[in-house]
């Protein structure tokens, strides 16, 4: 569902993240939405940025504004710039409220654990939680005190539930973090790639199996250093589409007419996957296992790119 929105106030939570709130630009109700749950927000040229919707103990049910949080990235691509740069009264599109991570309803405890910005789905599931009266705990890793956002509101909030962990001080220990996990947790981990992946690691190795961690990039890719062009062949009509740096196979076989079926395009929800039937992939997701990737069979074709000069795709 499309929305048009007005920006009704803005908060510094640090020097570079800043909480939008944002009302139905048309007066009427906003659609109910679950924790976890994020707004896909136009920004014109730039495309579309997705963002998770923050919800804290006391809010209005259903909401009347919706509450996301944008981190600066000064060296991205301009699209945490630009929402920075809106000021209240003015207008904004986004859809959704959309729910790719969602908290789900099992009996065994939840640990949340959050990298960076990564809190703010986990924010709103540290609140359904609470208010469901489900047990839970909330581990949030950040560089240092100076960079973390939303630190007294979470303790306010969730108090003992909640710890901090910080890099220049007592870095988050995994293998501490996992140790005599109840077998019936549920993980939901949000953070950049690497913690995603160290995290799932750990807890597979703890006796969590996949079908309980539950996880969501917050960082759309970026281009790596030495990334080059290359081809990508459609196996079922035999056209041949070059791939350049900075571009994904999503992007330019689209604008070359194919429709293809995507969602985050961050490589976290599987939904692009497609079969490789020749050539190497560069796998650049977190959906498949170490040993998928090394199997070389499967590839997210919105962020993972090719080892070879040309990928043969099943599509
Ligand atoms: S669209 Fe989500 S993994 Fe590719």
């Amino acid at each position: 569902m499309k929305h048009e929105l007005v920006i009704d106030s803005l908060n510094d939570a640090t020097d570079r993240i800043r909480v939008l709130t944002l009302r139905p630009g048309d007066g009427g109700r906003l659609p109910a939405h679950t924790a976890g749950a994020h707004l896909d927000f136009d920004l014109g040229t730039l495309g579309t940025r997705s963002y998770s919707l923050i919800d804290w103990p006391g809010d209005a049910r259903p909401a009347t504004t919706w509450r996301v949080a944008v981190q600066r990235e000064d060296g991205g691509q301009g699209g945490s710039m630009q929402m920075h740069r809106f000021q209240p009264g003015e207008r904004i599109a986004a859809a959704g409220p959309a729910n790719d991570f969602e908290l789900g309803d099992h009996p065994g405890p939840a640990l949340l654990l959050a990298g960076g910005i990564g809190i703010t789905p986990l924010i709103s599931m540290a609140t359904a939680l609470a208010a469901a009266g489900r047990p839970f705990v909330l581990h949030y890793a950040a560089r240092s005190r100076g960079v973390m956002g939303f630190a007294g509101a979470l303790t306010e909030a969730f108090g003992e539930n909640v710890t901090f962990h910080f890099d220049d001080e007592a870095p988050l220990d995994l293998a501490a973090l996992f140790a005599g996990v109840d077998p019936a947790t549920h993980l939901y981990v949000c953070g950049p790639k690497p913690m995603i992946e160290a995290a799932r690691a750990a807890a597979n190795a703890a006796g969590l199996p996949d079908a309980q961690i539950h996880f969501e990039l917050f960082a759309s890719p970026q281009p790596q250093e030495g990334d080059s062009a290359f081809e990508v062949e459609v196996a079922s009509t035999g056209q041949v589409f070059t791939i350049p740096p900075g571009r994904s196979i999503i992007e330019v076989l689209e604008e070359g007419g194919l429709d293809l079926i995507h969602d985050c395009q961050r490589g976290d929800c599987g939904i692009c996957q497609t079969e490789v039937l020749e050539g190497t992939p560069d796998h650049r997701d977190v959906v498949l296992s170490d040993s998928e990737k090394a199997e070389g069979k499967l590839m997210q074709i919105c962020v993972s790119r090719a080892k070879s000069a040309k990928l043969v795709l099943d599509l």
